[in-house]
């Protein structure tokens, strides 16, 4: 062991001891305890201090325990060796049952591992690699946080603010690699990447150190996870103020390595690193924690009188609480069986092979373990091993000194409050959850995370003109040398790089193509993504399964699919019959069945009635049927009820005659435009001719789609209309397969005569290609759908593509104007149930009144016909009011009024009944018996 060997030489070396103050009085028995610290460093420092003071108080308070600790303290001085060889000194001259310390993670490893061998308990309150796991190391003890446990808090921080990308800048030691790992997988559990990582040795001289931030500068990301000792990071961040990357735009996160120290950090430092954010244990405050603040500065001042007064850190409070913990755990395990045994001895092995083996240890960790107190630090519990904490204060630092942001806990997230508890639905957190940030530079906006630095080259834009130049043209200035592009495709981008929430400087470059602009060249021109010689290119790109494998693409900005372009032809055929159309078959059949039966019905009505002009031969009464139907036949109906079922049938015929008059003007004036094929199965049973875009991909759709080869005809754009307006039979084509966006560029030129049928392909539509994994992809495409949702889009469109609007045979066609039975329903139902309910009275009344007259004249004989007749047409008027309203009994008196002497029919014109009825009497006969004539005119 390489090691061993050389911790044989430093042995011999003369050792720094340092024993704190101890009285072994009253009788009790000594604990040796060995401490290894760096004793130069700051951390050295404070826990020195903080372990004597640590020592007095215990004991005063504690005054009858059996056992006394003696501590034992070694400089390790940064050596890890040394502090290997302090610790095998301390085992086996001091025989001390516990080491508090080492320092340094690297120090522990060697250390643990001696504490395995010998029993005898490691308990360190600074070494925070999660490299160092106490499974394999069961005699180690971790009395604070291992490195990884803030990385939750970290990663928190970077989604809380909506970066996707970190840079982690770390130092080349044990420490600074041990938590990196970790990192880059909790970061990646929330959708953050880290493209780049950092290593600084520690041996790095500035220039070095300045080079590397300028190295970090170029490149697009600009956040930054520092996780570094706290000299190193001092020298870092003042090399990045210097630099300029302390400006806005930024954002820095400390791990708790420097956080930590914060206080104590030279204030020409800690204004360097104004703006930047960072991960501190919580301690929380108490009275007895700043009683012990001013007693530990007095001490420490006393202590270290040369030096600069350092502030008491979390390392501080920790290191007190481990004296605590092994101070009670040995007075609990006492000395009775503190026997060290040493392995059979062979003389010639070194020393490490014969370390002694505490008998006391087994029983000695088990209490550290099992201990558990309120300590200066808040609750002290190392059961897992480790220090059961899992809060953590969030700071940033402003100017000179620094303020609370927030806090992280693992039960609540992120918060502004502690103990504030929050569904647990809401752990992602958002910037609101934290106080508002001072960000570098003064700022007070979230940095972006993912800016193109200033520096950094303008993104390089390939452009080429499109066939269709309404889509893209591009010319090049020759005076300039500037490249100018034009199009929908332009415009859209820059509208979306209007939208991105950063600055993003890019140039055209143009890339020529061969002449034709086929689909082909579009795949050569974007492959030179592909070959990084633009960022991205724009165009009327069509997103391709088979371009992925080159490129990302964004979300497009068109409309998407493949349709069909046909003519459309007037669907109406002018012919004979079109006075037929306005009505469906259904309607026309409705309208003659209930015209027959409101004929029927009133001339049942008047037949029963006793109206003279419906006695007579069948033909004869067919005509006036159709009479009553058709006209008002006031002279010809003169039953109340009669009228009433013709009213509703003249209303029925009125709104049918004017919506047949409507219907029929539309089909006589209005073109009602129908494409002439309506489904692309359609063209491919009868064999007709299709174009396609010379060059396009649609060809092998359709060849796909089962067409005939010789079927299918390449076309440019301008002759697009010449082939159609052929048509198939001439040469032409019967329709026109292409992509969408295109079809609306053809129709708004063509807006007469053609329509776009379909889609009856899916396809996803234009987009721009950006090489694979471009942070930019989101945020343009983003970008995209913010401008395409809005209303520059159809500013944009207007421009180039013409408005959609003023072209009507675009999209679905007006459904037919001809009236069916369903549109009339009601007015059916209305006519139908009054034709009906008038029968049925009339039915009832005739019934009835033919009963009562039977009996009457069978009784009452000798009585005046006369007599009889005004009896029953008071009745009979009483009957008639109950059944219809007021104004129907107005207007019958008045048209009784009108017809003059032969309708009259009041009661008191009872005098004129003979004339009338010898006017009447000869023609009216009633099947039963005799009646007059102004019973008839009554009803
Ligand atoms: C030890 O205790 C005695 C009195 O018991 C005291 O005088 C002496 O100063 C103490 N020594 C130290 C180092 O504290
Ligand atoms: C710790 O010591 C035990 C025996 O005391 C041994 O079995 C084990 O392998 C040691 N572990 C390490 C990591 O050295
Ligand atoms: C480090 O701490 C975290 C959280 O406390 C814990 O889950 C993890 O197991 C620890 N890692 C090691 C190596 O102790
Ligand atoms: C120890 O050293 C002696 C000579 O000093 C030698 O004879 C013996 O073999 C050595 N023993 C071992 C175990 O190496
Ligand atoms: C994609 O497929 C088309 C045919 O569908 C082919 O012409 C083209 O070369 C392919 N492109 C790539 C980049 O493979
Ligand atoms: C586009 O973004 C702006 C600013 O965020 C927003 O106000 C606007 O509503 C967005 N438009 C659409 C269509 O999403």
């Amino acid at each position: 062991m390489e090691i061993a060997s050389r911790v044989i030489l430093l042995l011999l070396l003369p050792l720094f001891n340092f024993v704190v103050a101890q009285n072994a009085s009253r009788g009790a028995q000594e604990f040796h305890v060995g401490g290894i610290l760096d004793l130069e460093t700051m951390v050295g420092k404070i826990a020195r201090t903080s372990i004597s003071l640590a020592m007095e108080d215990f004991y005063a308070v504690h005054q009858n325990y059996s056992t006394k600790l003696v501590l034992h303290i070694r400089d390790s001085m940064r050596d890890d060796v040394r502090a290997a060889s302090q610790a095998i000194n301390l085992l086996e001259d001091y025989n001390v049952e516990a080491i508090v310390g080492p320092q340094k993670s690297s120090q522990a490893v060697f250390i643990s591992k001696l504490g395995n061998k010998s029993h005898v308990p490691v308990i360190s309150f600074t070494a925070t690699s999660p490299s160092l796991s106490s499974k394999s190391h069961p005699y180690f003890v971790r009395a604070t946080l291992n490195d990884s446990a803030q990385l939750n808090c970290i990663a928190s921080i970077v989604k809380t603010y909506g970066w996707r990308k970190v840079v982690t800048i770390y130092e080349d030691t044990e420490y600074g690699r041990g938590i990196i790992p970790y990192l880059v997988d909790v970061l990646e559990d929330i959708d953050a990447h880290v493209p780049y990582q950092s290593v600084i040795p520690p041996s790095a001289t500035s220039e070095q150190i300045t080079l590397e931030l300028y190295k970090l500068m170029t490149m697009q990301t600009t956040v930054f996870v520092v996780h570094m000792s706290f000299t190193m990071a001092s020298r870092v961040f003042i090399k990045a103020k210097e630099v300029g990357m302390m400006n806005k735009g930024y954002a820095w996160i400390m791990t708790d390595g420097v956080t930590n120290l914060i206080d104590s950090l030279n204030p020409s430092v800690l204004k360097s690193l104004s703006g930047i954010l960072g991960v501190k244990f919580y301690v929380p405050k108490s009275t007895k924690l700043d009683d012990f603040t001013t007693r530990w500065n007095k001490r420490f001042q006393a202590d270290n009188p040369t030096d600069l007064p350092l502030k008491l850190s979390t390392f501080g409070l920790w290191s007190y609480d481990t004296i605590r913990l092994v101070a009670e755990a040995a007075e609990k395990v006492g000395l009775t069986n503190a026997t060290f045994t040493k392995p059979g001895v062979t003389r010639n092995s070194t020393s490490l092979e014969t370390l002694k083996t505490s008998g006391n240890g087994p029983k000695l960790l088990q209490e550290i373990l099992q201990n558990q107190f309120e300590g200066l630090s808040g609750n002290f519990d190392v059961s897992d091993r480790q220090l059961q904490i899992s809060t953590f204060q969030i700071i940033n630092v402003v100017g000179k000194g620094w303020r609370e942001i927030g806090f992280w806990t693992a039960q609540n997230g992120i918060s502004r409050q502690l103990n504030k508890s929050r569904p647990a639905t809401a752990l992602s957190g958002s910037a609101r959850d934290l106080y508002p940030v001072i960000w570098p530079g003064e700022s007070k906006e979230v940095p972006r995370g993912s800016q193109i630095p200033v520096r950094g080259k303008k993104l390089q834009v390939g452009v080429c003109t499109s066939g269709y130049p309404e889509f893209m043209k591009v010319e090049k200035d020759y005076i300039t040398g500037a490249t100018k592009a034009s199009g929908f495709s332009v415009d859209v981008f820059e509208e979306a790089v209007k939208k991105l929430p950063y600055a993003l400087p890019y140039e055209y470059v143009i890339f020529s193509t061969t002449d034709d602009r086929s689909s082909e060249d579009y795949n050569d021109f974007v492959y030179q993504v592909y070959l990084k010689i633009y960022d991205i290119v724009i165009g009327d790109i069509t997103i391709r399964y088979n371009r992925t494998f080159y490129v990302d693409f964004t979300l497009p900005y068109t409309e998407s699919g493949i349709a069909m372009i046909v003519p459309v032809r007037d669907s109406i055929n002018r012919n004979t019959w079109i006075f037929l159309k306005p009505l469906a078959p259904g309607m026309w059949f409705g309208s003659v069945v209930f015209f027959i039966y409101t004929g029927v019905v009133v001339l049942i009505l008047e037949f029963l009635g006793n109206n003279k002009n419906v006695r007579g031969p069948i033909p004869s009464q067919l005509g006036i049927m159709i009479f009553f139907s058709i006209f008002e036949g006031k002279e010809l109906v003169q039953r109340f009820l009669s009228r009433i079922v013709l009213i509703v049938w003249l209303v029925f015929l009125m709104v049918l005659t004017s919506s047949y008059t409507a219907s029929l003007t539309s089909m006589l004036t209005v073109q009602q435009l129908q494409p002439t094929v309506t489904d692309v199965h359609e063209l491919l049973q009868s064999g007709e001719c299709v174009g396609y875009q010379r060059g396009s991909y649609v060809k092998g759709l359709l060849e796909e789609l089962g067409f005939d080869r010789l079927k299918i005809k390449p076309y440019d754009p301008d002759d697009f209309h010449e082939a159609l307006s052929r048509g198939s039979n001439n040469g032409g084509i019967a329709a026109l397969v292409h992509e969408v966006p295109y079809i609306k560029l053809f129709l708004s030129n063509h807006c007469k005569g053609y329509t776009m049928v379909g889609p009856i392909y899916k396809a996803a539509g234009f987009g721009y290609a950006l090489s694979k994994g471009n942070p930019l992809l989101r945020d343009i495409s983003n970008a995209i759908l913010n401008v395409t949702g809005g209303d520059t889009m159809i500013q944009i469109e207007k421009k180039w593509i013409g408005d959609q609007n003023n072209c009507q045979n675009v999209g679905p066609l007006t459904g037919s104007s001809t009236l069916t039975f369903a549109n009339f329903r009601g007015l059916f139902i209305l006519t139908g149930v009054a034709s009906t309910s008038s029968l049925l009275i009339a039915l009832i009344i005739y019934f009835y009144k033919k009963k009562h007259k039977t009996t009457k004249i069978m009784l009452d004989n000798t009585n005046l016909p006369e007599e009889n007749g005004i009896n029953e047409e008071n009745s009979e008027l009483q009957e008639g009011n109950q059944d219809s309203t007021g104004v129907e009994q107005n207007t019958q008196r008045a048209g009784q009024e009108e017809n003059g002497l032969e309708q009259q029919t009041s009661l008191e014109m009872a005098a004129e009944t003979s004339i009338v009825m010898s006017r009447n009497g000869s023609t009216v006969i009633s099947r039963g018996k005799r009646t007059t004539g102004l019973q008839v005119e009554l009803m």
